[in-house]
């Protein structure tokens, strides 16, 4: 009856079955076909109807694709009246992932039935979005105000028996053949007479919420908001379910739901969420390019990053080797494993018995003999050239031929690397981020000789592990650290300039950021840096470094000794300004000759994040990165650039190439040009009136 949705009648019982892939995600012509067919269900001999998909998932929701453009009937809203309105009982059959408007479509149904490993969510707040189908409507009235809210503002999806135990789900099934058992378990509701269960018929009683309720719950939310407006309007929304009839309540979330899809922000994340996809696919590279079979990893060093890498493939179930250099390194990385699976333990968030299961997947080594036969090796040894091709050569002359061979380098030369073995062609970056086991980024680097299928491996092996995975090509820094340089640096010359520590990072904060550069600095330790600068031939410039410097020599390595760029409470590690850095400050811009001044919240906005986006599009023009989306990739993921903004190139489209220009170039003759030049490709695109997303376009 239509290209994307069937129908049939199988023992009584009328199968509307959707098949649109990737993701049945609710295009026109799906809203159509399901309009079609309950209407055609109405007129035969059916006596219940079952709403199912075939493919991988159920509805993933609403489609993205067509957000921006002409409303097409018909709508969504329409739709779902005509569903709930059936005079059969409708029941939705769930599988895969029930999303945003995909749930909401199940929730406008009588009963809902899922298979275990179903999960269903209201996803839309990671897209700048509330439910704009009665998800914030139908969801409090079964599931109750508090649980409803902590969904929708979260954004995460619930499995099935929690959903269940939430009267979300009405019933789970064994999960062996969907269709067989939605038909029998709508047949068992028709045998018994089930009733005509509406969500919009069940009422929340007001009184039931205590007073302060809502203003405290915005207060809380706010606070991990980041600045998002959805999650404020979500509130108002379940506000309205409590408050207002249920058609009162629909109005009021279709508008809010209008506010937010033209929002600024919702544009941003609805980039992020396609670039993000956009990122794992590498240019040039067919689809179906091979890949290698891993079964069996090995990490060279059990320090910072080994370990957390480690964890990365226990937790989904692939044994790895730690190999250090001695027996003691090796049970100091093995402890700090075993200490960070029993901290989320104790959060409830890891069963013991699934913590043995991770733990007995890693295993440790002082031998490279035992790492013959693993499919990939990641080296995570000391950040040292030597140390690193002596690494290689051994690794060439143990591990079998086939396997892919990483490094997690940050900075150094991955071609110089893979050219320490005689199989370049199987070398390749996968830089991680610390906490490896906790951020989502991976950098892939793409040495000059590195093979096609190792490539395609390490994409896709990336997502297996929950990573985000972008490529890089090499260069100092690769995309992230390189771009980075600019960032800490200003970061330091606004505290010369006139700046204090809270400013600049209360002021990088309020932009969005997860955490202001100094506090960064402090979180990290400033001695790495310091030890970095130290290790330089060339003495860097004293304006991007004395300051941090003269606080490292005088025993203030950050966090870990209590003091860095502010004093830490000993017993919340809140920050504090301190009295004695910021006269620190004024007696090192004293020795430089810099005339302190007042410093605008403006300017420290575009002096942090303009660099960003000038490097940003040196790497572009230099094919360092693929497209600016691969770039916001990078910092969304890995340096906590705020979604809401889409990261740095998207961000830099929407002030408008001209500005950033301009000011690049206001910068060079204020501040001098050492540090400020306009990258020629901005430059070229400002002067076309042209945007990165149309670089983008133009370069395919
Ligand atoms: N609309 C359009 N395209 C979508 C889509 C959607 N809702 N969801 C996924 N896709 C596309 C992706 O862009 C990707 O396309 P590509 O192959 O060309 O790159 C393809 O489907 C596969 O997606 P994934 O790579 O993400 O596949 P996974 O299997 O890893 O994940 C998923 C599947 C969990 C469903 C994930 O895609 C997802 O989370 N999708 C978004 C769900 C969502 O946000 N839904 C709410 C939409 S807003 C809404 O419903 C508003 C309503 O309240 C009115
Ligand atoms: P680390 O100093 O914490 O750990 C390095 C470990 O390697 C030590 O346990 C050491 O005993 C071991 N080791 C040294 N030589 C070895 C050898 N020849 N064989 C086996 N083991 C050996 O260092 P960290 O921080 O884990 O860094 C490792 C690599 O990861 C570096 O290249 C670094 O640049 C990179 N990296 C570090 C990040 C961080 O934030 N710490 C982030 C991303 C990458």
């Amino acid at each position: 009856m239509s290209s994307v949705v069937s129908y049939e009648v199988i023992n009584n019982v009328g199968v509307i079955k959707v098949n649109s892939p990737p993701v049945n995600a609710l295009s026109q012509a799906v809203r159509e076909g399901i309009l079609n067919a309950v209407q055609a269900a109405q007129k035969d001999e059916s006596e219940a109807i079952v709403l199912m998909c075939e493919g991988r998932t159920f509805i993933a929701g609403a489609d993205i694709t067509e957000f921006g453009k002409p409303p097409m009937e018909p709508s969504l809203p329409a739709m779902l009246a005509v569903l709930e309105s059936s005079s059969k009982l409708v029941i939705a059959a769930i599988h895969g992932t029930a999303l945003g408007g995909g749930f909401e479509t199940a929730l406008a149904c009588n009963y809902r039935c899922a298979v275990p490993s179903a999960k269903v969510g209201l996803p839309e707040v990671k897209l700048g979005l509330l439910p704009g189908a009665g998800g914030t409507q139908r969801v409090p009235r079964i599931a109750g105000v508090k649980a409803a809210l902590e969904m929708i503002t979260s954004g995460n999806p619930v499995p099935a028996a929690q959903a269940n135990d939430m009267g979300l789900i009405d019933e789970v099934l064994a999960g062996q053949d969907l269709q067989a058992e939605a038909i029998a378990y709508a047949r068992e509701l028709v045998e018994s007479g089930a009733l005509h269960n509406r969500v919009r018929d069940i009422t929340i009683d007001p009184a039931s919420i205590e007073p302060g309720f809502f203003d405290n719950y915005r207060k809380q939310v706010a606070k991990r908001a980041r600045g998002q407006i959805a999650q404020d309007r979500i509130i108002s929304c379940v506000e309205a379910a409590v408050n207002l009839p249920m058609d009162e309540g629909l109005e009021v979330e279709r508008k809010l739901f209008s506010e937010l899809i033209t929002s600024p922000q919702s544009k941003a994340m609805r980039h992020a969420f396609f670039a993000e996809r956009e990122a794992a696919k590498i240019k040039g590279l067919p689809k179906d390019t091979p890949v290698r079979d891993i079964k069996k990893v090995a990490i060279i060093g059990s320090g910072t990053m080994g370990g957390g890498i480690a964890m990365c493939f226990a937790n989904v179930g692939i044994p790895v080797q730690l190999v250090e250099l001695n027996q003691e390194a090796l049970d100091r990385g093995l402890g700090v494993i075993q200490k960070n699976y029993s901290i989320t333990v104790k959060k409830g968030k890891l069963s013991e018995a699934d913590m043995a299961k991770r733990l007995a997947l890693i295993t440790g080594t002082t031998s490279y003999d035992d790492i013959k036969d693993v499919d990939l090796v990641i080296e995570a040894v000391f950040e040292n050239p030597d140390i690193k091709k002596e690494v290689f050569t051994k690794l060439d002359a143990t591990v079998k031929q086939g396997a892919i061979l990483a490094t997690n380098t940050s900075y150094q030369d991955v071609n110089m690397i893979a050219e320490a073995t005689k199989r370049p062609q199987d070398v390749v970056g996968m830089h991680f981020f610390s906490p490896a086991n906790v951020m989502k980024l991976l950098e892939v680097v793409r040495g000059d000789k590195t093979a096609d299928d190792v490539l395609s491996t390490v994409m896709q092996l990336g997502k297996k592990i929950g990573k985000v995975c972008a490529l890089s090509r090499v260069c100092y820094g690769f995309i992230g650290n390189r771009m980075l340089t600019g960032y800490g640096r200003q970061a330091h010359m606004l505290l010369l300039d006139g700046a204090t520590p809270t400013q600049v990072d209360s002021v990088a904060e309020k932009f969005g950021m997860a955490m202001g550069p100094l506090a960064v600095g402090d979180l990290a330790g400033l001695d790495i840096g310091y030890k970095a600068r130290q290790a330089l031939a060339e003495k860097p410039d004293p304006r991007t470094c004395i300051i941090a410097d003269a606080l490292v020599e005088s025993g203030r390595l950050g966090q870990k000794s209590g003091a860095g760029y502010y004093k830490y409470d000993p017993a919340t590690r809140a920050r504090q300004a301190d009295p004695e850095v910021e006269q620190l400050i004024k007696d090192k811009a004293k020795e430089l000759g810099i005339t302190q001044r007042d410093i605008s919240e403006e300017e420290i906005v575009d002096r942090l994040f303009f660099p960003l986006i000038n490097e940003g599009a040196l790497i572009l023009e230099e094919g360092i990165a693929q497209r600016p989306g691969d770039i916001d990739i990078v910092y969304l993921y890995g340096y906590g650039f705020p979604v809401a903004k889409g990261g740095p190139m998207f961000y830099a489209d929407q002030v408008g190439l001209q500005k950033v220009y301009d000011r690049i170039c206001e910068f060079r003759d204020t501040l001098g040009a050492d540090f400020w030049q306009p990258a020629p490709l901005l430059e070229k695109l400002a002067k076309e009136g042209k945007t990165f997303a149309d670089w983008a376009k133009e370069n395919g």
